[in-house]
């Protein structure tokens, strides 16, 4: 397996070996972590962290990550530098590409983080776009090789906008891996369908399940009820017709009763608008398992950064 110089745009570009490999090394990390043993993969390597919304967890997790690895991270607000307004992308690529060493890129359009990769001729690291959130997932799936030991052969059911970042990386991650996934969305806000036969072809390879449907009943047997907002960064303004599109796949008490397990757990990628995805009584009872999720946020990009880019 060879990672090296290789970007992250979108988990379409992984095999699911390539996947397992990088959650092995997150695993590795975070419990190297623990014991107090950091690295020095990342020394003298300069990256450039580039947002254009905000960010909690993945901006940290870029952070911290690299400072751990002996990394020197240098945070470029969108208001700071000049890009896309008095810079074109492919100029400030390039300028990037001579003094950095990496790039993450959060943002509206995939095709900023596509560009930036080719003009920077750097690893690019998608830290979300409007259509993918690939790191996202591999901190859910870390999580989950920690609640079940294993992915293959769980079965996912996202419930809410189902066409947006997190639900589509999910739909890539879960298929590549061998995990049954649901969508559970209505109609107006199901997946991409040239996505879904992509995905379709990964899942067929690891003899998994997609179902697309606006069915409740599809929660059955769910070992995992994943939710995320409504209403992703920029899209503020359609709150009122999300909440009455989406306010019937609000992860709650009943809908938990309808898997028929009690071994099935709630995550959320985290920031919750508590009362609208989830309730707050589900929210805080799997609080855990969602918080575990965002610590994993760091130790599975530091393991992207370091497969990439990393002197190991
Ligand atoms: N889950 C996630 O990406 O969180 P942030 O927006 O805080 O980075
Ligand atoms: N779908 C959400 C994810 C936030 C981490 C958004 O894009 O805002």
């Amino acid at each position: 397996m060879n990672f090296k110089g290789r970007s992250f745009l979108t988990l379409k570009d992984y095999t699911p070996d390539e996947i397992e490999y990088l959650l092995e090394l997150a695993a590795k990390l975070k419990d190297n972590k623990k014991k107090g043993i950091l690295g020095s993969s990342l020394k003298g390597k300069n990256i450039a962290l580039i947002f254009e919304k905000p960010s909690t967890r993945t901006r940290s997790s870029f952070t911290i990550g690299c400072v751990d690895e002996g990394g020197h991270p240098e945070y470029l607000g969108v208001s700071d530098i000049h890009i896309g307004r008095k810079e074109s992308i492919e100029d400030t690529a390039r300028v990037l590409g001579r003094l950095y060493d990496g790039i993450a890129f959060r943002g509206f359009k995939q095709e900023t983080v596509e560009k930036l990769a080719e003009y920077s001729k750097l690893p690019v690291w998608n830290a979300l776009t409007d259509s993918y959130h690939p790191t996202q997932i591999l901190a859910d799936f870390l999580t989950l090789k920690e609640q079940f030991g294993k992915l293959k052969g769980l079965k996912l059911v996202f419930a809410g906008d189902g066409r947006n970042n997190v639900a589509s990386s999910l739909l890539i991650g879960c298929s590549k891996m061998g995990m049954d996934i649901t969508i559970l969305a209505p109609k107006a806000l199901w997946p991409d369908k040239e996505l879904v036969e992509v995905c379709t072809g990964y899942a067929s390879a690891g003899h998994s399940m997609i179902e697309i449907t606006e069915d409740l009943a599809a929660v059955s047997g769910a070992d995992v009820i994943y939710t995320d907002v409504w209403c992703s960064m920029g899209e503020e303004d359609l709150e009122t017709e999300r909440i009455s599109l989406l306010k019937p796949y609000q992860v709650n008490d009943a809908m938990l009763k309808m898997t028929g397990k009690e071994s099935t757990v709630v995550m959320h990628d985290l920031p919750a608008v508590k009362g609208n995805e989830v309730t707050e009584e589900v929210f805080e009872r799997f609080a855990d398992v969602i918080f575990d999720e965002a610590e994993n946020r760091m130790h599975t990009i530091k393991a992207v950064m370091v497969a990439t880019l990393g002197n190991m």
